[in-house]
């Protein structure tokens, strides 16, 4: 079971409907993909073709009709004959929010932060969560906001932040726990276009730099051009997208 050898991500035969009174929805019927480690993917299509739904299958978000996500995982050393390949579909909720909370970061279109909470709190909070004691969360959340070139607006509320410096601190706040994935809808969908093209520099460079599988959502044909591969969404179906078309 689980995914080919050096795939770090595998969707198989993913469907997805939703019921509303005695329509049907169809968003996909038989959707797969396979991701190698340390790939940049980005996926484009027009709206409403089911982008964001499908990262949040992806991600454990949401659970599909049919099929399952497979992530493989490095063995946990303690436990050397545990299976290092995950199937969403066989975790329980609680085992599900953990292994997302440890393995995944999200960054969406809207930053999501706590507007009142300065930037330091609102990265160290997937820290806390995690029961990581306050001065080693602190410390951390340092380093990541300096990764992200806010390390001198520490204190500044995250409502007072411009929408950039925002992104960043949702970037920072993603990758404070150093998931093996990170996933991004629409990052960029709100910036403007100078903006959006320096919060993708960090992106790209952080997903360098950590080795991170990455799956982002755009709407921006030059920020899927510097991806590693594009996959665009059309009708329930993933084509490959190749640049000189
Ligand atoms: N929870 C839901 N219930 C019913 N329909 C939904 C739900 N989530 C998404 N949809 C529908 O699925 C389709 C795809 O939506 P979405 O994944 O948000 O597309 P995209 O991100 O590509 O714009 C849309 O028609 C949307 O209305
Ligand atoms: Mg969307």
């Amino acid at each position: 079971m689980g995914g080919t050898f050096n795939s770090a991500l595998s969707a198989r035969r993913l469907a997805r409907r939703f019921h509303s009174g005695a329509s049907e929805l169809v968003i996909f019927e038989d959707l797969s993909l396979e991701v190698a480690r340390g790939e940049l993917v980005a996926i484009v299509g027009e709206s409403g073709s089911g982008k964001s739904s499908l990262l949040h299958l992806l991600s454990g978000l949401d659970r599909p009709t049919a099929g399952d996500v497979y992530f493989e995982v490095d063995g946990d050393e303690n436990e050397p004959t545990a299976s290092p390949s995950r199937s969403l579909a066989s975790l329980g909720e609680e085992e599900l929010a953990r292994f997302r909370n440890r393995e995944i970061g999200f960054v969406w279109q809207q930053h999501y932060l706590l507007p009142e909470f300065t930037a330091m709190e609102n990265v160290m909070m997937p820290l806390l969560i995690a029961a990581t004691p306050r001065a080693e969360a602190r410390r951390r959340a340092q380093v990541w906001l300096d990764k992200v070139g806010l390390g001198a607006r520490l204190d500044h509320r995250s409502g007072e932040l411009s929408g950039g410096e925002q992104q960043r601190v949702a970037l920072a706040r993603a990758l404070v726990t150093e998931p093996h994935f990170l996933m991004a809808d629409e990052p960029t969908g709100n910036l403007d276009e100078r903006t959006g093209v320096a919060v993708f520099d960090l992106l790209a460079r952080l997903h360098q730099q950590h080795s991170l599988t990455s799956i982002i959502v755009t709407h921006n044909h030059q920020h899927a051009a510097r991806c590693d591969r594009r996959l665009c969404l059309h009708q329930g179906r993933l084509q490959e997208e190749s640049l000189h078309v």
